[in-house]
């Protein structure tokens, strides 16, 4: 699976890299660091809706701390056959 975080100017206003930092611990906490290919990119296209990710060929959008936990669940745990736990 690829994950790519926008950081482009408006997500990066908006906090890329905070849901970087967040998608990195889930990352590990659920230990797919081998399993997902994290990468920045510079704009998905969708900069009014917050932080954007693209996940695969899905792009989602409006990330933030409050959401995180809810979009990392049902767009990468649940892609991967996995639950939260
Ligand atoms: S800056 Fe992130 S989608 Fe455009």
């Amino acid at each position: 699976m690829k994950i790519c975080v926008c950081v482009g100017s408006s997500c990066h206003l908006k906090g890329s890299y905070d849901i970087i930092n967040l998608m990195k611990a889930a990352l590990e906490k659920y230990g797919l660091t081998d399993t997902v290919d994290l990468s920045a990119a510079f704009c998905l296209g969708k900069c009014t809706h917050g932080v954007s990710i693209k996940v695969d060929d899905e792009i989602v959008t409006g990330l933030n701390r409050d959401n995180f936990d809810d979009i990392f669940a049902g767009s990468v745990l649940a892609k991967l056959g996995r639950k939260p736990e």
